[in-house]
């Protein structure tokens, strides 16, 4: 029987000590904003993506070190998302990760300059990967990559839910927002994991649905904890979609719901994942354990 809990504790450790090597010392004239930037990265978020990259690129058989840049990256990327998405002028919230996010703690200006430097940052990291690897497999990685973190993904999901708030919206565009905001960096980080293990194109487009699945269900539940979680549990505060009268799908459909969706979503991608002919038993129970998550 797996220990769960141990297991994923020595994933993210390792994710920990990745970045600690990938990200730049906070010297020189720039000092506060290096400063700002490992205090958004460097503050124990789940690092769900580079585990999930990292699992991905273990199940299609990988073992090089050429996807820990990519796993630096992608989390790069996912905490800058985190610092705008925060901003006053997105989210306007003041708690992350279990302390004041980084406007609140920088200021304004800082947390500006501190995302873009993160995402400028996470693309020089993954340049990096070619000096380890130079083979059709990389270059591939770094082009899905980028498409799935910017204006067709991450980006765009972040403009639409931004725009729409406040305004009733069809079913079609609330599973874009999600889809693209959330769902696009799941798939970032296990599209890049097998492309980059030589996954064939049936094994790549499949963890692509995998990963889309994951993706839906994780920003559905993150929109049910909340409205039932506490600020204290899950490090940044409740209520925050409410108070930005952002569309969910817990508003639209109600909380029992929800959680049936993401229960149905998850299912689909643990029986996707099953039906591979290959298996790795700790990504299946972190796919599982998203469904009950707690933060
Ligand atoms: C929060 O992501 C933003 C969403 C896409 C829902 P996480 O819940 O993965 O945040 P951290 O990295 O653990 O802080
Ligand atoms: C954020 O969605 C998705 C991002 C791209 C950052 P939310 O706005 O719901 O994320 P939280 O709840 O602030 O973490
Ligand atoms: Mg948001
Ligand atoms: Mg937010
Ligand atoms: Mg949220």
């Amino acid at each position: 029987m797996m220990d769960f809990e141990n297991e994923l504790k020595s994933r993210t450790d390792r994710v920990d000590s990745i970045l600690e090597k990938y990200l730049p010392e906070a010297e020189g004239p720039q000092k506060t904003v290096l400063e700002a930037m490992r205090y958004s990265v460097m503050s124990g978020g789940k690092r769900l993506r580079p585990v999930l990259m990292l699992e991905t690129y273990t199940l299609f058989g990988g073992h090089d070190r050429v996807i820990e840049p990519f796993m630096a990256a992608i989390e790069m990327i996912h905490s800058y998302s985190l610092v705008h998405d925060d901003l006053p002028a997105l989210d306007n919230d003041e708690y992350r990760r279990g302390r004041k996010s980084t406007h609140a703690a920088f200021g304004e200006a800082m947390g500006i300059l501190a995302g873009d430097a993160l995402l400028n940052y996470a693309f020089e990291t993954v340049s990096s990967a070619f000096t380890i690897d130079q083979s059709p497999r990389t270059a591939r990685a770094f082009s899905l990559f980028a498409k799935k973190t910017g204006i067709f993904g991450m980006i765009g999901g972040q403009v639409v839910d931004v725009e729409t708030e406040g305004k009733t919206i069809p079913p079609e565009t609330m599973c874009f927002i999600h889809e693209k905001k959330t769902a696009a960096l799941i798939e970032a980080a296990m599209m890049t994991g097998a492309i980059l293990a030589g996954a064939s194109e049936m094994e790549i487009t499949a963890t692509g649905s995998i990963a889309h699945d994951v993706g839906l269900a994780f920003q559905i539940k993150d929109d049910i904890l909340d409205v039932t979680s506490t600020s204290e549990v899950l490090g940044k505060p409740v209520g925050s979609d409410e108070k930005n009268n952002k569309n969910t799908y817990v508003k639209y459909y109600g909380l029992e719901k929800s959680e049936a969706e993401v229960e149905l979503l998850s299912e689909r991608a643990l029986s996707d994942l099953a039906s591979l002919p290959y298996d790795n038993p700790f990504l299946t129970e972190l796919i599982k354990s998203l469904i009950t998550r707690v933060k």
